[in-house]
Order: C-alpha cells, then sequence, then structure tokens
C-alpha cells in the first residue's frame, strides 16, 4: 500500500540543506544530494531535536544539538550519542516535483 504526497518542487531543494517539510501530521526533513533527495522523520533519536535544524558533512545528516550523523538514506545512526536509527520514507521525482511515500518505509 502507498500514500503518496508531492511535497516540494526539486529545484527549491539546496544541495545539502536540509529542509523541513510538514504533509499531513507527519514532520519530515528532506536531504538533496546531487540528484537524489532523502526523506526522514524530522526528529533525532538521541533528544527529539529536529534535524532540519542540522547540517550534512560528507553525505551524513547531522543534529546539531549534540552531533549525532545519520545516514541520509538508511536513516541509520552512525554515531553517538543516537544509536538508534530513524525512520525513512520512500521519495521519486515526478515533473521536477519531491514526492513522499507516507505508508511504506524504506
Ligand atoms: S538530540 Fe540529536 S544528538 Fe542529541
Amino acid at each position: 500500500m502507498s500514500r503518496t504526497e508531492a511535497v516540494l518542487a526539486f529545484d527549491r531543494l539546496e544541495e545539502g540543506k536540509p529542509r523541513r517539510v510538514k504533509v499531513e501530521s507527519e514532520e519530515i526533513v528532506l536531504v538533496r544530494l546531487k540528484d537524489k533527495v532523502y526523506a526522514l522523520e524530522d526528529r533525532c533519536s538521541h533528544e527529539d531535536y529536529p534535524l532540519s535544524e542540522g547540517w550534512v558533512d560528507d553525505g551524513k545528516l547531522c543534529c546539531s544539538l549534540h552531533g549525532a550523523q545519520f545516514d541520509p538514506a538508511t536513516g541509520e545512526a552512525l554515531t553517538l550519542p543516537a544509536y538508534e536509527d530513524v525512520r525513512t520514507y520512500p521519495t521519486r521525482v515526478i515533473d521536477g516535483t519531491v514526492e513522499i511515500d507516507l505508508e511504506r518505509e524504506e
């Protein structure tokens, strides 16, 4: 089952700059790396801080509160103090628009 929502024009995403979007009740952070877009829940698994306040370093999404790093593609927690992964959502770009599947977890 899928529940796909169009969220943003692809060209409004800056390379390597996390961007928060709200889709229905879900807070999501988008990360653009080259021509790919990744979507993760906008909540660090350490202390629930918004990951959209962070930055991207060497392809990793960094939490600005205590510096934990996550893999944007898988949500895997790569460094302490976070040790739990964050949810990711499948994305696609159709006709220049980023779409997120809210039902299916990657
Ligand atoms: S809240 Fe993100 S590392 Fe602590």
